[in-house]
């Protein structure tokens, strides 16, 4: 066993002796201009190096036993970045479903991608059909990828979805719930994360999954998103268990 592979154990060791694991981990991966910036490489760079600890925070949360794991990879907003950086993204997009679509499927992993498809190129929506198809029956851990993502934006879909279905008549606006509200955002099937956590420092939300953090518990690393790993994921999840989650309530 190498030394950084005993840490890692003695850290999961620590985890499973901690108390509860986080059902739901949402991931704002951010730094990766930073990361690139401060060795004097592109930008590109840093985004390819983001790609694989995306693959140590999946074998991270799988060691763990989380089961649902949403990842924040290109934002609504992020359409505003320079052309060639858009198409640098959505090429790793391609490169990643090529490279761990089988393997992931293997490890029981399902992927959804959540967002707007509608402004997604044809190679980019048949990667992500790709990876959706491949992985659909798996259920160890469900990956939700978060690509042109707004939080607004979904939030208003599924209100639209809800007045569709009462103009319909199969739902009266007195039904309209928090269940049902949920059961319309594309986050169905995920229960609320229970810990946010952001990479680079920032301390901010970016139109990432306003309605479904109501009540998570926040961890912001300085930790640059290309350097994370799964030492950072099992740390963020210790700090996660010695929180206290009061939901309102008195408790002591
Ligand atoms: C996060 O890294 C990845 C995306 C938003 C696509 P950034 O590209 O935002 O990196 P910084 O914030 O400039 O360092
Ligand atoms: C948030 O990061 C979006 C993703 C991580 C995909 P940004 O780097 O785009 O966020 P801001 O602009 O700093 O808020
Ligand atoms: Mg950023």
């Amino acid at each position: 066993m190498t030394e950084a592979g005993d840490g890692l154990d003695r850290l999961l060791e620590q985890v499973e002796a901690g108390g509860e694991v986080p059902r739901h981990v949402a991931i704002i991966m951010d730094g990766n201009g930073r990361w690139a910036h401060e060795r004097g490489l592109p930008r590109f760079m840093g985004h390819r190096e983001g790609m694989k600890a995306v693959r140590r925070a999946v074998t991270g949360a799988l060691e763990m036993g989380v089961r649902h794991l949403t990842l924040y990879a290109f934002s609504k907003e992020n359409w505003s970045r320079p052309p060639e950086e858009i198409a640098a993204l959505m090429r790793l997009l391609s490169e990643y479903v090529e490279r761990d679509r089988d393997e992931l499927a293997e490890r029981g992993v399902r992927v959804r991608v959540i967002g707007d498809r509608k402004r997604l190129s044809a190679a980019a929506v048949r990667s992500v059909e790709s990876i959706e198809g491949t992985t659909e029956r798996q259920d160890t851990l469900v990956l939700n990828l978060a690509i042109s993502y707004g939080s607004r934006d979904e939030i208003l879909a599924a209100t639209r979805t809800l007045a569709d279905r009462c103009v319909a008549g199969d739902l009266t606006p007195g039904d309209i719930d928090e269940a049902s509200f949920a059961a319309a955002l594309y986050t169905a099937g995920s229960p609320d994360p229970d810990l946010l956590i952001r990479t680079s420092g920032e301390m901010r939300v970016s139109n990432f999954l306003l309605w479904q953090i109501a009540y998570s518990e926040i961890h912001v690393t300085p930790v640059l998103w290309p350097d994370f790993g799964e030492s950072d994921l099992y740390e963020a999840t210790l700090e996660y268990q010695r929180r206290e989650r009061r939901f309102g309530r008195v408790t002591r």
